[in-house]
C-alpha cells in the first residue's frame, strides 16, 4: 500500500505559505491538502481559487482539494482550472453525488467522497467503483484542531473490510485531530492518506514531519 503524509495548509502560517509549502517539497511530501470551506455546509470560509492559483504556480505538489461546500458541482470546473489535481466531495453536501463524481472525473481529475463521521459508507457502496479515493473525516468537518473523534478507528477497520468485500482497492484517507498517538491508529486499522494539520504546522514543520514521516515508515515497510 502507498502511505502519503498530507499537510493540510489550513493550519499554515498564510503569512510564509509559499516558504512552508517549499519545506514541504524538501521533505519529500507528495500530497498537498487544501481545505475549501464556504460557511455553509461548514460555518467557517477559509481560502478558494486565487490561493490555489497562486500556489500552483510555484508548487509541483499533488492538490488534494477537499470541498467543504454545498452543491461543489458548481465549482468542479474552476478547482480544475486553478489546479486542483484531485477533487473530494462530501456526500451530505451533493444533490446527485453520481453526477458530482462522473464530472469530477469527466473534468480529468482524480474524484474523492468524503463523509462526516456520522455517514456510514454503505450509502455510498454503489459509488465505490467510480472513485479514486474515501475520505473518512475523524473530526466534524469545519476547523483544524480539534480532537480525534474515537470511534473512527472503528470505522476505518470496517470500511476496509467493505473495500475488500466489494473488491474495490482504494485508499482511505483521514483527517482531523492526527497527532502522535492517534496516527498508530489509523494506519493500524488501514488507512493510507493521512491529513494532518495542526500536528504538523505548530512548533517546527521540519521536525514534525520528521516524527510523523517516522511513525508512517512502521507501516510502510
Ligand atoms: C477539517 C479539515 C482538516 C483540518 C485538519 O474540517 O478538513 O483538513 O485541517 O486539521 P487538524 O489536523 O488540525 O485536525
Ligand atoms: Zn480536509
Amino acid at each position: 500500500m502507498e502511505y502519503q503524509l498530507c499537510p493540510s495548509i489550513l493550519s499554515a502560517d498564510f503569512n510564509r505559505l509559499g516558504e512552508q509549502i517549499q519545506v514541504l517539497e524538501e521533505q519529500g511530501l507528495k500530497w498537498l491538502h487544501i481545505d475549501v470551506m464556504d460557511g455553509d455546509f461548514v460555518p467557517s470560509i477559509s481560502f478558494g481559487m486565487p490561493v490555489i492559483r497562486s500556489i500552483r504556480r510555484e508548487s509541483h505538489m499533488f492538490f488534494d482539494v477537499h470541498l467543504m461546500v454545498t452543491e461543489p458541482e458548481r465549482y468542479i470546473q474552476d478547482f480544475v482550472e486553478c489546479g486542483a489535481d484531485s477533487i473530494t466531495v462530501h456526500a451530505e453536501a451533493c444533490e446527485d453525488l453520481e453526477r458530482t463524481v462522473e464530472r469530477i472525473r469527466d473534468a480529468g481529475v482524480k474524484a474523492g467522497i468524503a463523509l462526516k463521521p456520522a455517514t456510514s459508507p454503505m450509502e455510498i457502496s454503489y459509488l465505490l467503483q467510480e472513485i479514486d479515493m474515501l475520505l473518512l473525516m475523524t473530526v466534524q468537518p469545519g476547523f483544524g484542531g480539534q480532537e480525534y473523534i474515537e470511534d473512527s478507528t472503528e470505522k476505518i477497520r470496517q470500511t476496509r473490510q467493505l473495500l475488500k468485500d466489494e473488491g474495490v482497492d482504494i485508499p482511505i484517507q483521514v483527517d482531523g485531530g492526527i497527532n502522535d498517538q492517534t496516527l498508530p491508529l489509523v494506519l493500524e486499522a488501514g488507512a493510507s492518506r493521512i491529513v494532518a494539520g495542526s500536528y504538523l504546522f505548530r512548533g517546527d514543520l521540519r521536525q514534525n514531519i520528521g516524527k510523523a514521516q517516522k511513525i508512517m515508515g512502521r507501516y510502510s515497510e
